[in-house]
Order: C-alpha cells, then structure tokens, then sequence
C-alpha cells in the first residue's frame, strides 16, 4: 500500500511503499481519507515525544477519517506500530473507532480530532469544568487554542480569557467568542502583577495551559499571592502543550499557599476511552455549527513537501 513513511527521526516522512497491516482479534482495518498533521504527529514522528514509536520504518499519525470494512464513516485512532493513519490501510482496535456525524465532512472531522479534544477532555476529564466558570486560555492563538475558546463557550463557560505573544494574532480571537486579550510581551514581573489582578477580577475558575515555560510560571506565581486562611479561589491549571518551555520552576510554597490545583491532560493522563469521548463531544458540537476551523487538505503523495512548509494542526493529508 501506499503511505507516508518515516526512516529518519531527523527526516520528514518519504511517500512510498509500505506493509499491508492485518487485523488481528479486537482489531478492524480502516481504508483511510483523512489523516490530521497534528503537533502530536509532528512531534511522535521526530522520535522526541513520549509516546514516540521506537522502531523503524513507521508510518506515522495518530488518527483519521476512514471507512470500515462494512462500509461505514468512522473517526479512529491509535493505529498498532508501525502503522500509522498516514497510509491507504491501517489498523486499530475496534473501540477505539467512533461515528462522524453526517454534518462533519471528512477534512474537518480529522482536523477537529486531537486539537478539540485538548480543551474538552481537559475541561470535562481533567478539571471537572463546570457551566458559569471563567477560562483562561494560556496560548491561545494556535489551533488547539482557537477551539479551546469555542468549546469553552460550547460547553458553558462564564467568561473566557485568552493570552498570546502576538498582539495581532489575540485581536482575531474576540470573534471566536474570547472576553478578555491578555498580551504576553510584558516583561515577567509585570504580566506576573496583570495576571495576579486579571485572576481575582474575573474570578478564573480553570487554566488551560498550551505554553508551560515563562507564562506558566507567572500565572502560578500569580495565583499562589492569593494564599489565605480560606484556601479559595480553587483554581485548577490543566497542563496541555510546551510551546514556550518543557520545564518551569515550581515553588512548592506556591501549592501549599493556595487553592491552585495542577493538573495535565493528554495521552496517558486521559484513558484513550476517555480521549475518544472527549472527540465525539467535539464532532457532535462540529456538527451544530458550534466550531470552525481552518484546514488545509493536501494529497498524502506530497507529504514531505507539507511536512516542511505547513504549519502544524492546520493541514489533513487526503488518502
Ligand atoms: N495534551 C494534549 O492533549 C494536546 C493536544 C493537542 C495539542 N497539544 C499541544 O498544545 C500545543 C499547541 O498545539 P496547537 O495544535 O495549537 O499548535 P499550533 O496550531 O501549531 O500552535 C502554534 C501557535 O502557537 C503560538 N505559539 C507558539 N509558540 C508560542 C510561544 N512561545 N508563546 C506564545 N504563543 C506561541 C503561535 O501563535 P502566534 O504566532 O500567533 O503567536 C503559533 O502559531 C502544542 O504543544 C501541542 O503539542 C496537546
């Protein structure tokens, strides 16, 4: 069959030709159309992400569009190493395949799957979110951001409050449904001082955290100035990207002084059940209306031309 292959964890993937996967007991074939070219994907197929495959060749990616062998319209994912969706054929276990509704067409539904579930799985598995709580949005502006905000909303949020580095880019995210834009270009004792003030006025119930490094350690700094004798507010901080930084220095005076509560959400902090819930909440919203995104679809046969020119979470390779 034909796939996108990786042979060089410093390469992008090669199109060419690859094993034919077999379905072994649980498992299904899937005839693939749509496979998402996610910062997951990106970063499991230079070796350098936690659940990275460790042998070679693989075909990398982590879920898809694609058609069973009875014929029906399915999101799935976690295929079996070595194969992966970005390929004619793959092969998952048949749990972990889920309906598309009719209204989601196959591009967007890829597209949606593992950027949607960052926030709701983080909302509803990780901080137990509740309609009325105010959301800040740490990084906001990629494409995992963009529909925190819009699921946030979905989902029942208070108010929603968004950061990013770009000024131009935040501007853009008052139209998805973002309350308040908090530039992060401030030197650290200043945002650590705009965060402290931004926290208590809008009473932030949940942190969705997609940048860790500097402005992480400045949110918490921020939130543990509210120690009291009351251990409130609660505010849980759920850890989803690295963008800006892979560690940050953690007080321990700053668990211990307040009502903050860190978490994480992603592959292994969420059961691929609970992953696979958290996109069907995310199809299902799709399928209102609720969500938009913008995804570029592109032959899987240029994959290594895509691979070096496209940015992350925005393309869908079409089998
Ligand atoms: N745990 C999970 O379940 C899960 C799922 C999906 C994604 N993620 C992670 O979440 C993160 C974001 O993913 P994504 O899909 O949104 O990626 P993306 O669409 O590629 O986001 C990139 C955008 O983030 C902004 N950005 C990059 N570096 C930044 C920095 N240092 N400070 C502030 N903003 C920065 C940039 O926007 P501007 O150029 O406009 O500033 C950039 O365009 C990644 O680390 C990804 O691995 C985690």
């Amino acid at each position: 069959m034909k796939a996108a292959i990786v042979h060089d964890y410093a390469a992008p993937p090669r199109y060419g030709d690859f094993t034919d996967p077999s379905a072994q007991a649980h498992e299904t074939l899937v005839h693939v159309r749509t496979a998402a070219l996610s910062q997951l994907v990106r970063s499991q197929a230079s070796g350098k992400h936690y659940s990275s495959g460790k042998i070679l060749p693989l075909v990398p990616g982590v879920d898809g569009v694609g058609q069973l062998p009875d014929g029906k319209r399915v999101y799935f994912a976690f295929p079996r190493a070595p194969f992966g969706s970005m390929a004619q054929t793959t092969v998952v276990e048949r749990c972990h395949c889920i309906a598309v509704p009719d209204g989601v067409d196959d591009v967007s539904a890829a597209a949606l799957g593992n950027p949607g579930m960052s926030s709701w799985g983080a909302l509803m598995g990780r901080a137990k979110f509740q309609p009325g709580e105010n959301v800040l949005i740490n990084g906001a502006t990629g494409v995992s951001g963009r529909l925190a905000i819009q699921i946030a909303r979905y989902l029942g949020a208070g108010k929603v409050l968004v950061t990013g580095r770009n000024a131009g880019s935040i501007e853009g995210l008052k139209a998805l449904g973002a309350d308040v834009l908090i530039p992060l270009d401030a030197p650290i004792e200043q945002l650590t001082e705009t965060f402290r003030s931004i926290l208590r006025e809008h009473q932030v119930n949940v942190i969705l955290d997609y940048l860790w490094g500097p402005s992480a350690e400045s949110l918490i700094h921020a939130v543990s100035a509210h120690g009291s004798g009351t251990a409130e507010p609660r505010i849980r901080m759920v850890q989803i990207g690295s963008l800006s930084g892979n560690t940050i220095a953690l007080p321990g005076s700053a668990l211990r002084s307040s009502g903050l509560e860190l978490l994480g959400s992603g592959l292994g902090s969420l059961s691929n059940e609970a992953l696979l819930d958290a996109i069907s909440g995310v199809l299902k919203a799709a399928a209102e209306g609720a969500l938009s995104i913008e995804a570029e679809a592109v032959p899987l046969a240029d994959v290594e031309a895509a691979w070096q020119t496209a940015g992350a979470g925005r393309v869908v390779f079409r089998v």
